[in-house]
């Protein structure tokens, strides 16, 4: 189902609303969500957190909102909060955390699999001295976005979490597409979430609901992340018609999600035969394939834009890499129509 005549491949979030969820934000029920008075929201919260194994919820604006809700209800001004250097939280989200919270990000490089090497996370974690920022956080991605969908497991989970433990350390998990890497592994999301103190997952991404996240941890903390939500101006009113469609998505949308793992396994399968195109080590595991361009005829500028004269649109995503999401707009018969015009252009 082309988007605009187009295989739409920039990102998961273009997706649009079903028509089960039109229907369902028109009929939602509504109160005002600031005075905890949202049926529907309450709803999508209790849901939502059980979902993922959590005792609290609460629906945020976006998935950026979400992150930084949850890193000001962690952490205060003057700390440190550990963070991997393709994370998203660190590269996409502005400089909240720094700029809104006056928490300092202390990175350390993501390996191409989206972890944090467990040994230089320890070796992170600050010793007691006045002159050093406190370290109260460790931030995780999973699926990994710059990592190519990557997926982290349980057992990983688990390693980070002894650490955690062991410098009575809270975790805080971006599962935007949590359940891309739950789907991935078949296991449920709240298996990947066990070992996070919160978690924020996206509703309007491989989901398809319009808008919104949710955040998920303990009760107290969903307090804390509740009233940082309110400082950012991220409390919403008649916020059901916007959760009614995260219901429709968390019942309806999830298990499809296998269909655009597929999807990207054939383009990242397609994209391997041709010169000068290597796809990254976890491409197309998930709904998301990032691949290398080496050739002296064309750079990923030229190729994106003579893919876009084709119908066909992707981004760039810095040097010679480049990035295709599928989704549920996106067919198998797009996916054919994406692969031949890859074709025509690189042989
Ligand atoms: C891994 C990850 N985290 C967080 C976000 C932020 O979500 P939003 O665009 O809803 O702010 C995104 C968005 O693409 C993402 O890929």
């Amino acid at each position: 189902m082309a988007m605009n005549g187009c295989v739409d491949l920039r990102s998961d979030t273009l997706t649009r609303p079903t028509p089960a969820m039109r229907a369902a934000m028109a009929a939602a029920e509504v109160g005002d969500d600031v005075f905890g008075e949202d049926p529907t929201v309450n709803r999508l919260e209790r849901q939502a957190a059980e979902t993922m194994g959590k005792a609290a919820g609460l629906f945020v604006p976006s998935g950026t909102m979400g992150n930084l809700a949850a890193v000001l209800a962690h952490c205060g001004r003057g700390d440190e909060a550990i963070v991997g250097d393709e994370a998203h939280t660190f590269y996409y989200e502005a400089g909240g955390m720094a700029a809104l919270g006056g928490i300092q990000p202390r990175t350390l490089p993501n390996r191409p699999d989206g972890t944090l090497d467990i040994t230089a996370v320890e070796a992170a974690v600050r010793a007691p001295n006045i002159h050093f920022p406190v370290t109260r956080l460790i931030c995780l991605e999973n699926t990994h976005n710059r990592c190519g969908g990557a997926v982290l497991d349980a057992a990983y989970m688990r390693s980070v979490r002894a650490v955690a433990d062991a410098h009575g350390l809270p975790v805080h998990l971006d599962g935007a597409r949590i359940f891309n890497a739950a789907v991935a592994l078949g296991v449920p999301a709240a298996t990947l979430a066990a070992d996070a103190d919160s978690v924020t997952f996206c509703l309007s991404k491989g989901l398809a609901a319009p808008v919104g996240s949710v955040l998920c941890g303990t009760a107290a903390f969903i307090d804390a992340a509740r009233r940082a939500r309110k400082q950012l101006g991220g409390g919403m009113r008649q916020a059901g018609v916007l959760a009614a469609a995260g219901l429709v998505a968390l019942d309806t949308m999830v298990d499809r999600l296998a269909d655009d793992h597929e999807n990207a396994r054939r383009l990242t399968e397609g994209l391997a035969g041709m010169r000068g195109v290597t796809p990254a080590p976890d491409a197309g595991r998930t709904n998301i394939v990032v691949a290398a361009l080496d050739r002296d005829d064309i750079g990923v500028d030229g190729l994106v834009e003579r893919m876009a004269a084709e119908g066909v649109r992707f981004f760039g995503v810095g040097g010679n890499r480049f990035r295709l999401v599928t989704h549920w707009e996106v067919s198998a018969d797009d996916v054919e129509r994406a692969l031949a015009a890859f074709r025509r252009l690189l042989g």
